[in-house]
């Protein structure tokens, strides 16, 4: 069973998300694929999502809150099968800890482009990482299951 790693800078916002809604696609879909999220900064280590994106992922029909937040590392690279970058820092800090040879597939999660970080601004920037990602999962789904 493939084994994912979602991982954007605090790991409270974006990649909670993501892991959220690679979950419900897992489980919608009969795969018991193994879905993880970290942040590549540590300040909201053991912290639960942004309350603003649980709230913006309840409406959605997805539960967020048993969440906690955690730093990607190293073993990461050994441990999951793909590791997806929300943005195009996150994939840049990411190469920083890659240990050369590593089996794990790094990527950006869109094919072209960022998803933004919502935390500094309102609501609306919540829906939109929300949109982004709903959109994007089945594709990526697909992809990795083509091999
Ligand atoms: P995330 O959003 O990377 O989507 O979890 C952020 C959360 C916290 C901070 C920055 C981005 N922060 O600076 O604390």
């Amino acid at each position: 069973m493939p084994k994912l790693l979602f991982v954007c800078l605090g790991n409270i916002c974006r990649s909670p998300a993501a892991d959220g809604v690679a979950t419900a696609l897992s489980r919608k879909l009969g795969l018991n694929w193994q879905i993880e999220s970290a942040g590549t900064g540590a300040w909201h280590a053991g912290a639960p999502p942004d309350p603003r994106m649980v709230a913006a992922a309840a409406q959605r029909g997805l539960d967020l809150s048993g969440l906690r937040a955690r730093q990607a590392v190293a073993r990461d690279f050994l441990d999951v099968d793909h590791i997806f970058a929300m943005d195009r820092q996150n994939l840049a800090d990411l190469r920083q800890i890659q240990p050369p040879g590593a089996p794990a597939r790094l990527q950006l999660f869109l094919s072209e482009g960022d998803v933004p970080d919502p935390y500094y601004g309102g609501d609306q920037g919540f829906e939109q990482v929300l949109d982004l990602i709903e959109s994007r999962m089945p594709q990526l789904f697909d992809s990795i299951q083509r091999g």
